[in-house]
């Protein structure tokens, strides 16, 4: 089963990143303990990080072709903005969590909506860096339960 990571723009500045919000974890140790949990299930994990929407909807695009069985996505600011990456979700029809560190829900006003988690098989948000395993093991049991 080969998991496909997406993580939008700014969070390659995690650990530096307003901690009081995001924590202080970097990217590079999310991904990595990200991955390791991935082995432990018998998933290959594909990480991707861009702070541009165009690559984002590119590398969604480049899912089906690269044998990509399910996405997580963090689309970061784009969650709020992005049509483009929600069609691209919407396009390839591979199931996808989205996830946020923070609650968004609790947060701004313009963070209470997201464009993106209409077309994802649901959404963790609120856990700090542990949102990113709880959507890995929500992901799995659900492309366990299609049969892949
Ligand atoms: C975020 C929440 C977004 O509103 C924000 O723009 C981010 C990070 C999160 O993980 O909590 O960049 O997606």
């Amino acid at each position: 089963m080969k998991i496909l990571l997406i993580n939008g723009p700014n969070l390659q500045l995690l650990g530096v990143r307003e901690p009081g919000i995001y924590g202080n974890d970097t990217l590079p140790a999310i991904v990595s303990r990200l991955r390791t949990l991935a082995e432990e299930l018998g998933c290959e994990l594909v990480d991707f990080q861009s702070n541009h929407e165009g690559a984002i909807v590119d590398r969604i695009g480049a899912a089906l072709e690269e044998g990509v069985d399910g996405i997580v996505i963090n689309p970061a600011a784009y969650t709020h903005t992005s049509v483009a990456i929600r069609d691209a979700i919407a396009a390839v029809k591979l199931p996808a969590v989205e996830v946020h560190l923070s609650n968004v829900q609790a947060r701004e006003e313009f963070r209470n909506h997201s464009l993106t988690a209409p077309v994802c098989i649901g959404v963790v948000a609120g856990f700090g860096a542990d949102s990113y395993g709880l959507a890995l093991h929500a992901l799995f049991s659900c492309l366990k339960k299609r049969g892949q």
